[in-house]
């Protein structure tokens, strides 16, 4: 484990009002944690979340792992960091959710028995997290080895096509404006990503995972209330990449 990402991502996570307020909104209907399209991916792959065996890995703010809870899924969401596991914790048991929680690290999930889940699911960011082409094998690997046979890994993440907006700044006063000379100053540990889409999916079928969908999704053409943004000029590039195999 890369003690300085670790470090970096310790208390970034925590809930302010954007996260209250989509929690509610996913208590009212699951599937608004889920941007549109992936939600698409996930219902083609599951007739009923009930009863099933989820992983959440990199979990994050929680929001997607709390939203499988709320579907009655077997839920277990992890993280790197003690303070963002404890966090989704506190939050499942404050609105009577089951979930269980552990701290690891998602390029091995240490403890986790093999063949046990039917599906892994990571949102956000969790792709970009991995610099490198070798750490996202790593991590796809530990996904590989805890799914049960013919399980889903299904995946939203931010599409590199936004690596060369992350620092835009946005003018609140003009939508459309955005500082330009920022463009290419990349914060670490988070943006300086080293592959392709191609990496992404070469690696997957070379650990025996089979495509199912695959999606570029614009922000622009999304209608979900949560993942809705029309702030960025980025929105008319795809924003979100989504990606469902199968272990085979
Ligand atoms: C961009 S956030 C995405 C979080 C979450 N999936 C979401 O939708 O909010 C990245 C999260 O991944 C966690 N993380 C980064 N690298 C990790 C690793 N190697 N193992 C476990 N967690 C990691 C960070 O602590 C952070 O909570």
């Amino acid at each position: 484990m890369d003690k300085s990402d670790k470090e970096y991502w310790e208390g970034t996570r925590k809930w302010g009002k954007n996260e209250v307020e989509s929690f509610n909104m996913i208590m009212n209907d699951a599937s608004s944690a889920f941007p549109r399209e992936v939600w698409e991916m996930l219902a083609e792959s599951f007739s009923c979340f009930k009863g099933k065996k989820i992983l959440v890995p990199s979990c994050g703010d929680g929001l997607c792992a709390l939203g499988f809870c709320r579907l009655e899924s077997i839920v277990l969401a992890t993280d790197f960091c003690d303070s963002t596991v404890e966090q989704v914790r506190n939050k499942a048991r404050e609105n009577g959710l089951l979930i269980e929680t552990k701290t690891l690290d998602s390029k091995d999930l240490e403890d986790e028995p093999p063949d046990k889940y039917d599906l892994v699911f990571t949102s956000c960011g969790v792709l970009s997290c991995m610099t490198e082409k070798a750490d996202l094998e790593m991590m796809f690997k530990s996904f590989y080895r805890v799914l049960k046979p013919n399980g889903r890994y299904i995946l939203f993440d931010y599409h590199p096509s936004t690596r060369m907006f992350r620092n835009f700044v946005i003018d609140k006063s003009n939508e459309n404006h955005l500082d330009r000379q920022k463009t290419f100053i990349v914060e670490k540990p988070y943006w300086e990503v080293r592959w392709r889409i191609e990496d992404c999916l070469r690696i997957l079928m070379k650990l025996g995972f089979t495509l199912v969908d695959f999606r570029e999704m614009c922000t622009e053409l999304d209608d979900s209330p949560i993942y809705k943004n029309k702030t960025y000029i980025s929105a008319y590039l795809p924003y979100w990449l989504g990606i469902s195999v199968v272990k085979s």
